[in-house]
């Protein structure tokens, strides 16, 4: 019974800590200025309510009494789920969302899981993170590819990958719908090489300052990486690079891996998966922007602070919001950890959505001081 209830109080606490993320996370769609922390609003603790009786209920169902009911309705918790559950704690927001919870757990046991990883990205995005395990078998591509490449710039084979969920087949297909997605190696090929404005830091810029600086580059992490064409380049260079992604419509995981990259699976509001003080570089992309918010962001750039070593450094790679919260908001923010400013270049975002909001661009290089 002690044990019983010190579960719950586990599962209770986990839940609590994740619910404040998912209402950061539910108010980036809606922020439009810089936000104030959320209070405790009276639905979160009819939230909790919920959750305490849904606690209640999974812990009184034992799972030997759910194996005789084998067909699931839409009310019936999925026996593998309840399982898990005795043996880790979930997050709260998959709670959230039952259904999609349940049939992501409704599987055979033992045998083929379903093909569903658009239902598991799905759960991610929602902060059902980490997810659930499974006993089941992935589904692997049909045929075994003929040869998988070993320069990360060549072409990907097609066949290394399920295109059951997605209306291309092919990578050439990803392609020719828009050639910037990180899937058209010729484009790739030439990213991070170029100095074409101050926004940019070509990677020979970015070596050269390390080197000038004493300071070596070896294992970098770059946050929201697409296909890894960063870490591609710096594969070049002898660095390691491991990079986050998601799959936002198109396959940009297994893309990641089948150039002979490390890609993880998380998204933005998770902490790196990485120890403290060990890297030399952390990346962001321009997945990290103003629709983060602003205190998702700070957690976000103190978990950045986390892992790097004294003298990494920090690029925020065409990070975009309106140009008075860069002013007012972002900037002070990232002052606040007290890097030294290697580079700091803002510029206009002068495409339609960037023109419209007034929204500028920052590039910037940042080095952790060695000591505090
Ligand atoms: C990377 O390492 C290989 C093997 O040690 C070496 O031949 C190559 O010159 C190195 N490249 C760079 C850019 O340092
Ligand atoms: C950037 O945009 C602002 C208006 O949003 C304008 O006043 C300013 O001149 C622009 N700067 C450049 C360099 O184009």
């Amino acid at each position: 019974m002690g044990l019983t209830m010190g579960l719950n109080l586990l599962l209770l606490l986990a839940m609590v800590a994740t619910n404040i993320i998912s209402l950061y996370h539910l108010s980036s769609t809606l922020q439009s200025k810089p936000p104030t922390p959320p209070p405790v609003p009276d639905h979160l603790i009819r939230q909790l309510q919920t959750i305490r009786a849904t606690i209640n209920h999974l812990t009184r169902l034992q799972p030997s009494s759910t194996t005789t009911t084998t067909k699931p309705t839409k009310r019936t918790i999925p026996s593998d789920l309840l399982l898990y559950t005795h043996i880790s704690p979930i997050a709260s927001s998959c709670r959230v969302h039952p259904d999609m919870l349940h049939q992501y757990m409704n599987y055979t046991p033992f045998s083929l899981c379903p093909l569903d990883s658009d239902l598991a990205e799905a759960l991610i995005l929602r902060g059902c993170h980490p997810l659930p395990r499974r006993r089941c078998f992935t589904q692997t591509p049909p045929k075994p590819a003929t040869s998988l490449p070993t320069n990360p710039f060549l072409n990907l084979p097609d066949n290394a990958n399920i295109w059951n969920k997605y209306t291309c087949k092919s990578f050439s297909c990803l392609s020719r719908f828009n050639s910037d997605l990180g899937f058209d190696m010729k484009v790739e090929k030439l990213k991070f090489m170029s100095y074409k404005s101050d926004l940019d830091l070509p990677i020979q810029q970015l070596l050269q300052i390390a080197k000038s600086s004493h300071s070596v580059l070896r294992l970098a992490l770059d946050i929201g990486g697409g296909t890894g064409t960063f870490a591609a380049q710096m594969k070049l260079q002898n660095v390691t690079v491991i990079t986050t992604t998601m799959n936002f419509g198109a396959p940009y995981n297994e893309a990641a891996a089948l150039r002979g990259l490390v890609s993880l699976h998380v998204p933005l509001q998770q902490r790196l998966p990485v120890f403290d003080g060990v890297l030399d570089l952390v990346r962001c992309g321009h997945a990290v922007n103003r629709w983060i918010p602003v205190t998702a962001m700070e957690f976000l750039l103190y978990d950045v602070d986390r892992v790097l070593r004294g003298g990494g450094y920090f690029w925020l790679d065409h990070f975009f919001s309106k140009g008075v919260d860069l002013e007012k908001v972002y900037a002070p923010l990232i002052g606040k950890l007290g890097y030294k400013k290697v580079k700091w270049a803002v510029a206009n975002k002068t495409d339609s959505s960037g023109m419209k909001n007034g929204e500028v661009y920052l590039t910037a290089l940042l080095q952790k001081p060695l000591s505090k």
